[in-house]
């Protein structure tokens, strides 16, 4: 028989639990295949809810060996998905004993093992499979743990109050419950609080990695020094652990005094991490400490608040990288992975609202939309209200909802209280999907520039109809010999069309529109080739500058591809000038380098009434670089001397900044030099950011055999080193042949798809190369769809997000189509497919 269809859950259908939960006491009896896990939980009618004669406890894949009710057995009924038991009318105590199976759990959700320790994963509802409980974020209650286990290290929440005993005061929902056991080492720090309290600081890595955790270490130890001064936050426990785990879902976990992480994002030493990997660890370390007041102080009061924490935490912790490491550069790295993620999902059949309305999975949420778009609503808010309302609003929100669990409108109301701003208009960020295109034209007359703008949201599943919404467009105006005549001023538009006047001018500007990218939209604008190239020469806004190169280089790509037009020399005469300027950061000219991906590319041609071609938009930026190459060779070559770091190596963004410069101009001039330069490199490189730049540029030209064979035989023991080794294989390969290199690649001995980082590598490297990925006979989606077909049972939520690689179908030819929906449909009537699969492969079919 086929199960009934999923039935989704509904915000508008949202109603408190009948009961408070006062106490929960768990004792893990840790024992493999036979692991036991009794609970005694305190309930209380909620006196904010309707009485309830029974109660309904989530649960899920729990073999029951016992209850009772006040200490009388008690014989509940038991569904797939938890269990229904009458109650007495007032308070009353539940205690459970349940069996489960941490060893054969490959979905990595709930408790499972790891490389031989016991680790757990909760968020979002992950506690249900530990025992029978309310497992919903707005039933929050303390937590004792005791873990019984003969391992030597065992961690749960809170403070320890014995060896493998632990007391969380602070109340605290499901999802932030964890326990960690097994033989680990740690890597101990201490900080001193801002009120004089010491906090005990332990990263836990497995034996042998302890000396790997000290970048970390520190990034802990900056952030919460962030969190007081800028936010006035103090950590609130005696102590902070944080554990490294091989075999993860995401990148880490915000547990209650015990953040989970994922390896990748913990462990790191000049030889085996890139610039990038630094860079990431102390973002997301950063990210989960904020998460502390953001997220487990305040939380969420149901699945649909989920942007409250993770908008707000992403805010937070570019705001802090913003400090670490220069807020231009930052800038532009946040809004290049906002467009190559957010807004692909914003113009497909995934498109849904920061705040979604409804889902089946809501594992299938933790989206760029919720993440990184939540983020950008913040972004706005505060440059509508001002620093100092935000911190005004901030303040009141943590003192009129710690111990809450919140929703949007409360966290609105705290700015409509503290700023006396009116945010109905405003709120329609939260409900309203998609990304609104920005439509501008310029007149100018007797000293007075006009802008009219226009701004429309195309329909999104669900949503035929959008109203405008509060856009915040920072402009400022460039006079003719390139100086700055109005500084940035902040317009705010609020209906569909509405103009802004700037007087007085005493000559026609350039007007530099939507600085620093003050709102998530595209904007439409024609300006001619020698106005883009007089902002990329003298935009005094770092934002706009980066952006008028890299629109620049859009519509030259765009021309090489569908007219066929040679690379325009306005845009490598202005890039060369702005590489060799000495007085700009050498990360920043190195972001200048770059050039729209490929799938922005395929996403722009779309846009524009064109089929896009992968391999057309491979060969053309191809020919570009060549093209780019050959205009700036004496500057590269000397920028790959002058960027040279001295030995030994430090991570921070200076030296990183320099690294990256180097690597881009190496990767031009191996177009020049027969890769002489990346094959020296290989050799001498002390670094893991130049050991792997070099070697992308060998494969990359066709090179790399013997770099590929020597790279492994240096790293083969090293899991986070070989997951690089795999995925640069693939991304760098050339696109005719990258689905025979997959193939090879899943057939090697270290090939070890069940752990989420490998497979990611191997299979997620080919969402990385579009023009392979997309290869015309159809041999790369077919091949990406069985190996989901093969994760799907093993681990649901990984094959779930790993769909996406399929939501941009409609953008491309009908035979292209045609096989990636063949491969959907294959994939949607794999008998017992997980929700998790089923739901996205449904809404990417549309
Ligand atoms: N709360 C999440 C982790 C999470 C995500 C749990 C999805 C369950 C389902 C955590 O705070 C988070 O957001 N982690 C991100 C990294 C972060 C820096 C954006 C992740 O894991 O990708
Ligand atoms: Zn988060």
């Amino acid at each position: 028989m086929k199960d009934a269809a999923p039935q989704p859950v509904r915000l508008s259908e949202y109603t408190p639990f009948p009961f408070v939960v006062e106490q929960v006491d768990l004792r893990f009896t840790l024992a493999g295949a036979e692991t036991r896990v009794h609970s005694k939980i305190r309930f209380a009618p909620n006196p904010a809810a309707e009485r309830a004669g029974e109660i309904f406890l989530h649960g899920k894949e729990l073999e029951l060996i016992s209850a009772r009710i006040d200490g009388a057995e008690v014989s509940p009924v038991i569904t797939a998905r938890g269990l229904t038991c009458p109650v007495p009318s007032g308070a009353f105590t539940w205690e459970a004993e349940v069996r489960i199976d941490p060893t054969t759990n490959t979905s990595l959700d709930g408790l499972y093992t790891s490389g031989g320790m016991y680790c757990t994963q909760c968020e979002a509802e992950g506690f249900r499979k530990i025992t029978f409980y309310p497992d919903r974020p707005d039933v929050m209650a303390p937590f004792r743990v005791q873990i019984d286990s003969d391992m030597p290290v065992r961690l749960s929440n809170g403070n320890m109050v014995e060896e493998g005993v632990w007391d969380d005061p602070w109340p605290k929902p499901a999802y932030l419950f964890a326990l960690v056991a097994g033989d680990l080492r740690n890597f101990p720090g201490e900080f001193k609080t801002m009120s004089g309290k010491d906090v005990e600081l332990n990263i836990w890595v497995r034996p042998g990695d302890e000396a790997r955790a000290e970048y970390a270490m520190d990034a802990l130890k900056r952030s919460m020094a962030w969190d007081e001064e800028v936010y006035g936050r103090e950590y609130d426990l005696q102590i902070f652990n944080i554990v490294a785990v091989d075999d993860f879902n995401m990148g880490a976990m915000e547990n209650k005094g015990l953040n989970i992480f994922n390896s990748k994002y913990v462990l790191a030493s000049p030889e085996t991490a890139t610039d990038t990997d630094y860079d990431f660890i102390e973002g997301i370390i950063a990210h989960e400490y904020f998460h502390n007041w953001t997220g487990n102080r305040i939380t969420c009061r149901d699945w649909f608040q989920l942007c409250l924490k993770e908008g707000l935490t992403v805010f937070r912790d570019q705001q802090f990288s913003s400090d670490m490491r220069g807020a231009a550069v930052k800038r532009i790295t946040e809004v290049m992975q906002l467009r190559a993620r957010q807004f692909r999902e914003d113009q497909g059949p995934l498109a849904h609202p920061v705040r979604p309305e409804e889902y089946i999975e809501i594992n299938n949420f933790y989206t760029a939309t919720v993440y990184e778009k939540g983020a950008e609503v913040i972004h706005m808010l505060k440059a509508l209200v001002g620093d100092e309302g935000y911190a005004k609003a901030l303040d009141l929100y943590f003192e009129r909802h710690d111990g809450d669990a919140a929703t949007i409108e409360d966290w609105l109301k705290v700015f409509e209280d503290a700023t006396g701003r009116d945010l109905s208009q405003f709120s329609r960020w939260y409900s309203q999907a998609g990304t609104p295109r920005l439509t501008v034209e310029e007149h100018f007359k007797d000293g007075t520039l006009t802008l009219d703008f226009k701004q429309e949201t195309k329909p999104t599943p669900g949503q035929a109809q959008k109203q405008p919404q509060v856009i915040p467009i920072a402009v400022g105006l460039i006079g003719p010999n390139g100086n700055e005549v109005a500084e940035t001023r902040v317009l705010e538009m609020n209906k569909s069309e509405q103009s802004f006047e700037f007087t007085g001018l005493s000559a026609m500007p350039v007007a530099s529109i939507l600085r620093n990218f003050s709102a998530p939209v595209v904007l439409d604008r024609k300006l001619d080739i020698a106005s883009r190239a007089f902002l990329l020469a003298h935009d005094t806004d770092p934002f706009n500058r980066w952006e008028a190169g890299r629109v620049l280089g859009k519509e030259v790509l765009t021309q090489m591809i569908t007219e066929g037009a040679a690379p325009a020399p306005d845009l490598l005469t202005g890039l060369s000038r702005v590489v060799a300027d000495d007085s700009l950061e050498p990360a920043y000219r190195a972001l200048m380098l770059g050039l729209p991906s490929e799938d922005d590319l395929a996403q722009t041609l779309f846009d524009s009434g064109h089929v896009p071609d992968p391999a057309a938009i491979h060969a053309a930026r191809d020919a570009l670089q060549d093209a780019m190459a050959a205009e700036m060779e004496p500057i590269l070559a000397s920028l790959y001397e002058q960027m040279e770091t001295p030995a030994p190596y430090s991570p921070d963004a200076e030296a990183a900044g320099k690294r990256s410069l180097r690597g881009a101009c190496l990767g031009l001039l191996s177009r020049r030099d027969g890769c002489a330069r990346a094959k020296a490199l290989f050799e001498a490189a002390d670094n893991m950011t130049e050991e792997l730049a070099a070697l992308a540029v060998l494969i990359r030209h066709g090179q790399g055999e013997a770099a590929v064979q020597a790279f492994y035989d240096k790293w083969r023991h090293d899991r986070l080193v070989m997951d690089k080794w795999f995925m640069l294989q693939v991304v760098q390969s050339s696109p005719e042949t990258m689905a025979e290199t997959v193939k090879s690649l899943t057939e090697h001995a270290d090939f070890d798809w069940k752990n989420p980082n490998r497979f990611r590598s191997v299979l997620g490297g080919m969402q990385a190369n579009p023009a392979g990925f997309h290869r015309a006979d159809g041999a790369a989606y077919r091949l990406y769809a069985d190996w989901l077909l093969k994760l799907d049972p093993v681990n649901p939520q990984t094959t779930a997000r790993m769909t996406t690689a399929f939501e941009t179908w409609a953008r491309y030819d009908a035979d292209r189509q045609q096989m990636m929906r063949e491969q959907l449909e294959r994939i949607a009537a794999l008998p017992g497919l997980s929700e998790n699969t089923g739901e996205m492969v449904g809404r990417i079919l549309g």
